[in-house]
């Protein structure tokens, strides 16, 4: 079974069941500075999970593309990716456990869907702690359905709890599903232990409590399930491939990566005749680094709400996930620009499901080839660097790079350690690692506690401050278009509890006329207290009665629009406030260029008077 069959047997056995489909959100969250990437394909519904009604309904499914880095070590190994599409079906108040237990069982297990051998099958449920009970309803359904006792496992916290990918948020329970890879184990293999024996393909997670900024569990006003299952380890096991790189997703650009270092991949498979005399596990190991890697920084640089690489949040990683493939090309022999071709098959592979990436591909090749020519020049002067320090270091009698000076050749030209050390060792000498890490610790404190203080507000954040500045974001946008034209449409909008930013196709710099003819529009509409009233209806019906409405084929069939007063209706998954008069005074703190043909305001709400 392809990616393609899977995502649309479970679209189709989840609407058989009443599930209305709603579309995938960007991998970049608009209104949420709490996480830098979409996590989890619950991660966009987390204000319907909080208790706002979804216009859809209350029984949804839909595939979600999503990016998580914790884990960058692992990739390479058979499982581990940093960009993977999640298929996911949420109840929001209508079944809970015993409803997702059965869908979930009937899916894998019918020969209708995925006709997986129920032998094969094995389940962790939530073992309970202090705060809240074990899950015996789970465990109870799963016998009834017909998985025997030995294969229910009860763990904590660590495995059967999902959290929020932000430090708040909705949060229960959750019982996780495994599958027999059919490798020889240990007699310490089971369900939760990662020697690859048994691989966790879907999580049923059951939202009873929402962790708010103060750290304590509200129960939830009503439960919900979010379910979460990954396309391509599911697509591996179906293939009876071992990993997710033999599948059709990756196959095609490990081949592109293959031509351009003459290098064989399959090494690890024991017996692969075609292997040449320099492939090695290593060789493959930063093959699949390299093709992950390429993966995610085409989808990021692919994005509706794209990015491009800098130093800062979603663009560093960004930055760091394409200067890494770039450091693994070194490895197999690769000194120049290479990344071009395999990000041309990813937009193969990938665009009939994900039409934008084609309509971006001019932007994500000219964005990847930047980068790597910044990157070589980093190298370049990094390299220079090292060589002014070669003299002083060689006439040392230990023979090392200290630490702090392999952190300064990181922090300050970009240069990564593990270049250090290949340079090091060309004059037989080694680096301080251990001297760089601490260097290291004592930037990560720091820079820790400066991310920690985007750790507020967000989606879950529904503060009278936050909601007014969505409000304010939809008047400024309808100012924007009867100050400077129809042509002004949305690029991208962000909110955090202190401003707004929000990008806008517009040719020119804004004069200072028109910036405060924008904000004196929004204050007036704010003065005369206009009420904000919310419909459901269909997207073209929406977009008929002039309601705007961006971000091309993002929208889902059934949608919100909300209209202020007779002056703005956008369609918009809210929350806003009732009424505009108690918003505040509404100030345009800068205008400025955003990208070719973008600009970029940043404005605040302040206290009226
Ligand atoms: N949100 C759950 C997960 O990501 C389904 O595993």
């Amino acid at each position: 079974m392809t990616a393609q069959e899977l995502r649309r047997k479970y679209i189709e056995f989840f609407r058989s069941h009443q599930h209305a489909e709603i579309s995938g959100k960007s991998l970049i969250p608009e209104n949420d500075p709490t996480v830098l990437f979409t996590t989890a394909g619950m991660h966009p519904l987390v204000p319907y999970i909080l208790g706002e009604p979804h216009p859809a309904g209350e029984r949804l499914v839909n595939v979600q593309k999503c990016i998580r880095t914790g884990d960058i070590e692992e990739v390479g190994d058979e499982s581990h990716l940093t960009f993977f599409e999640m298929l996911g079906n949420w109840s929001l108040g209508d079944y809970f456990k015993d409803g997702a237990i059965r869908m979930s069982w009937e899916f894998l297990t019918s020969p209708q869907w995925l006709g997986i051998d129920p032998d094969r099958l094995s389940v962790t449920v939530f073992a309970g702690d202090d705060d809240v009970p074990r899950d015996d309803e789970s465990a109870t359904t799963w016998q009834e359905v017909g998985i025997p006792k030995e294969r229910i496992h009860y763990l904590g916290r660590k495995d059967n709890w999902w959290g929020p990918a932000g430090q708040t948020g909705p949060c229960g329970p959750d019982s996780e599903m495994f599958i027999d890879t059919g490798i020889p184990g240990t007699p310490e293999s089971r369900p939760g232990v990662s020697d690859g024996k048994y691989l966790e393909i879907w999580n049923d997670v059951f939202m009873q409590y929402n962790k708010t900024g103060d750290g304590t569990y509200e129960p939830l006003k009503r439960t919900c399930v979010d379910t979460g299952m990954g396309v391509e380890r599911t697509i591996a096991i179906l293939q009876g491939k071992r990993s997710v790189y033999d599948t059709e997703v990756f196959q095609p650009i490990i081949k592109t990566i293959e031509e351009l270092t003459g290098l064989r991949y399959g090494a690890h498979t024991a017996g692969n005749e075609s292997t040449t005399g320099d492939a090695t596990p290593e060789t493959d190991r930063s093959i699949r680094i390299i093709a992950d890697h390429v993966r995610t920084a085409t989808f990021i640089l692919g994005d509706d709400n794209p990015t491009v690489p800098s130093n800062v949040a979603q663009g560093y990683v960004l930055r760091r996930l394409i200067r890494r493939a770039m450091r693994h090309g070194r490895k197999l022999g690769l000194d120049g620009e290479f990344l071009q071709k395999p990000a041309r098959v990813v937009i193969e592979i990938y665009s009939g499901f994900y039409t934008g990436l084609a309509r971006a591909a001019a932007t994500i090749l000219e964005e990847l080839q930047k980068e790597e020519e910044r990157f070589l020049k980093t190298l370049q002067n990094g390299e220079r660097e090292f060589e002014k320090m070669l003299p002083n270091l060689l006439k040392g009698s230990r023979r090392e790079i200290p630490g702090r000076l392999a952190f300064k050749l990181y922090d300050t030209y970009g240069f990564p350690l593990e270049i250090t050390e290949e340079l090091a060792a060309e004059h037989d000498l080694t680096v301080d690692r251990e001297g760089f890490e601490a260097a290291f610790d004592k930037h990560r404190e720091k820079s820790k506690l400066d991310t920690n203080q985007t750790f507020k507000g967000g989606l879950a954040d529904r503060s009278d401050h936050t909601t007014a500045l969505h409000t304010a974001t939809h008047l400024m946008h309808q100012a924007l278009r009867d100050v400077l034209g129809d042509h002004v449409s949305q690029k991208g909008s962000n909110i955090t509890p202190e401003r707004l930013r929000f990008d806008f196709s517009h040719p020119d710099k804004m004069t200072p006329e028109q910036v405060a003819r924008v904000e004196q529009i929004v204050n007036e509409k704010i003065a005369a207290d206009l009420p904000v009233s919310v419909a459901t209806s269909t997207l073209e019906e929406a977009k008929a009665a002039g309601a705007l409405a961006f971000f091309g084929d993002r929208y889902d069939e059934v949608v919100k629009v909300y209209s202020i007063g007779d002056f703005s209706k956008e369609v918009c998954g809210g929350p806003h406030v009732e009424h505009t008069g108690t918003m505040g005074r509404f100030r345009i703190l800068k205008e400025q260029s955003s990208s070719q043909g973008v600009r970029r305001i940043k404005a605040v709400l302040e206290p009226a008077g």
